[in-house]
């Protein structure tokens, strides 16, 4: 799609009247949206078709007048579409790129499209479709990442790995109730999107500059054709808002910062020192210095995109916080912001469902760390609870000088003999061995929503049956 620079100091062909020149060159720049907004011109057109087709029904335009604005619009469409369509930086943006190609394909009808409309409804309208669109999009790859985690989740319902809390080994999970947490994650994500989509299904079109219209127009009638909900009830409101394009940008954060804190486990997994994952060669990368290497560099670069999406929403609520109502040129900053970060959000999902479908989980080294760090420390304490009745905080203090004395051994709890157990409390038998071992750890673990598998495959059924 090219874009022409053809400067001439006569005025603007489209609201030109009262000026005597052409802006100046760096007015033009500053001014023009055209980079960017070209984005727009489907939502553009579509919008467009829409309105004329109510102002003809409304018998505000004529249907022959209605007829070849259509036509010119279908048109325009497939030029652009075919990378035949000179966009001009003088004709600022892509509404008025549009109309001017319009007049020139078939005349004056063209004039009569911008009846009733003004482009502050018209950009509020292209925006949020785009955005509609966006959130669409992101609801489905939000749906296959859970579908790859669920699968994973299916697999390892069995596997155990360390439990972390302050990536200290906590308690042993499986590797199915891990790749679950996030589930829970990316599914209220989505539920957040799909929020979203309703909030924003209310066709602006018709607000026109800020106070409605004195022509008969038919609001519910684009609003259909357009596939909203309603019309938005609020003129100055319409074109004063962008909370559509924030909501989209806030979601984007919160889906990024879950997605970061995956690339950094898998970042941290896929060390030598760790070796619970390995990522495809399609994920990874080589150092062109050191052969041996092979970087989670996917997965560094989305820990990264969830800083520009941070950016993106930071600046979108700057520019918002100060403006009175309604509209102003102000908010053509907008686009770019939710542009990049839809770009950025995208690469961010499309790249880990990619990577948790294809990484190789390595099952014995997650077993053998699960069973390091004590980590059924609080399964001897749950033991000496429930087999020889002692309160909590004394089982604690107990389990403490066990792990004392295996640390001082350089052996695990299971590998304390029971003479040992014995000499720190005399009610210990031969049956805590039971507990000791990470599957006994954790198939005990049966409350609701916890690590036991069968437990895990109840949520698994619960997800299944919403993905
Ligand atoms: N390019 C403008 C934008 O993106 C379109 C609306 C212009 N409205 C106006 N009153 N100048 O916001």
């Amino acid at each position: 799609m090219a874009e022409s620079n053809t400067d001439t100091k006569s005025s603007n062909q489209m609201w030109g009247g009262r000026f005597a020149s052409g802006p100046d060159a760096i007015m033009e720049e500053i001014n023009a949206s055209i980079g960017f907004d070209k984005k727009l011109f489907a939502q553009d057109i579509r919008g467009s078709i829409a309105h004329a087709t109510m102002l003809a029904h409304q018998g505000i335009i004529s249907a022959e007048d209605k007829d070849k604005i259509v036509h010119g619009l279908n048109t325009i469409l497939s030029e652009i579409e075919s990378g035949n369509f000179e966009f001009s930086r003088r004709l600022e943006d892509i509404h008025m790129n549009i109309e001017a190609r319009l007049a020139t394909l078939i005349g004056p009808a063209a004039g009569r499209l911008h009846t009733a409309r003004s482009r502050n409804d018209q950009v509020a309208l292209d925006f949020r479709l785009w955005v509609k669109e966006e959130l669409e999009k992101t609801e489905r790859m939000l749906t296959g990442l859970i579908a790859a985690f669920l699968d994973r989740a299916e697999e390892h319902a069995e596997s155990v790995m360390p439990g972390f809390t302050h990536l200290q080994t906590a308690q042993p999970v499986t590797f199915g109730h891990h790749c679950m947490a996030y589930v829970e994650m990316f599914g209220r994500d989505r539920s957040r999107v799909r929020h979203a989509i309703e909030h924003l299904d209310e066709s602006p079109i018709g607000a026109a500059a800020l106070a409605g219209t004195g022509y008969p127009i038919d609001r519910h009638m684009t609003a259909q054709a357009l596939g909203f909900r309603e019309p938005t009830r609020n003129s100055i409101d319409t074109v004063s808002d962008r909370d559509f394009a924030i909501e989209f940008l806030s979601i984007a954060a919160i889906t990024g910062m879950h997605l970061s804190r995956l690339a950094e486990e898998i970042v941290i997994w896929s060390t030598p020192q760790f070796g619970f994952v390995r990522l495809s060669d399609a994920f990874s990368t080589g150092s062109s210095i050191m052969p041996q290497k092979k970087n989670p560099d996917a997965a560094e670069l989305v820990r990264a995109k969830t800083g520009r999406i941070n950016g993106s929403l930071v600046a979108l609520l700057t520019i918002m916080k100060g403006l009175p109502l309604a509209y102003s040129k102000d908010m053509q900053e907008d686009k770019e912001q939710v542009f990049d970060a839809a770009e950025s959000l995208e690469l961010a999902i499309a790249a880990m469902t990619g990577m948790v479908r294809d990484m190789t989980v390595n099952t014995q080294r997650m077993k053998a760390a699960a069973g390091s760090g004590y980590s059924t420390a609080t399964d001897l304490a749950d033991w000496l609870v429930r087999e020889a009745g002692l309160p909590f905080r004394d089982a604690h203090h107990v389990t403490g000088r066990a792990v004392a004395l295996a640390e001082s051994k350089g052996c695990d709890l299971a590998e304390l003999p029971l003479a040992d157990l014995q000499a720190i409390h005399s009610a210990i038998t031969d049956k805590v061995y039971n507990v000791l071992t990470v599957e006994a750890s954790v198939a005990s673990r049966k409350s609701f929503g916890g690590t036991a598998p069968s437990e895990v495959r109840k949520q698994i059924a619960f997800w299944r049956a919403r993905n």
